[in-house]
């Protein structure tokens, strides 16, 4: 192994599976978070994979991050902070490693209030709309990343 990769899932995701299923699919947080884990070792990295409803708690894991050389990449579905949040966005702003934004669905053909992302302007991709193997892609995009 030589490192992990860090995957936070912001609010409400906890819920999928029951979830408007018919935006996000019947897949459970836990179905993708083992689809990362056997992406991730593929690879040769350990995949740290987490969900919080709590802001604070999603800074104080990225500043975690920031300090620890072990993390090689973040993705981050950040849900509904996506679009709000500027705290999460400052602690992103302390990583040096690569960050991909995720999101299940696309944001960008839904409501307007979700057309902005505080998380964007971060990473390196984005990607949207394609359900749980947009995770998939973001893991294989980092790893490429990663070893040029
Ligand atoms: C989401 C999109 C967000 O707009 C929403 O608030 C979510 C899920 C997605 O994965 O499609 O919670 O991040």
């Amino acid at each position: 192994m030589t490192g992990s990769i860090l995957i936070l899932n912001g609010p409400n995701l906890n819920m999928l599976g029951t979830r408007e299923p018919g935006i996000y699919g019947a897949s459970t947080l836990a179905d993708i978070g083992k689809l990362c884990t056997e992406s991730c070792k593929k690879f040769g990295y350990l995949c740290d994979f987490r969900q919080s409803n709590h802001e604070g708690e999603l800074v104080t894991w990225v500043q975690a991050a920031s300090q620890t050389a072990d993390v090689k990449g973040v993705i981050i579905n950040a849900g509904a902070y996506t679009h709000t949040s500027v705290a999460l966005h400052d602690s992103l702003r302390l990583l040096s490693c690569p960050i991909v934004e995720v999101h299940l669905s696309n944001p960008m053909a839904r409501e307007g209030f979700r057309h902005t992302s505080y998380v964007a302007p971060l990473a390196f991709a984005s990607i949207c709309g394609l359900g749980p193997q947009g995770y998939i892609v973001a893991i294989e995009g980092l790893a490429k990343k990663l070893t040029n």
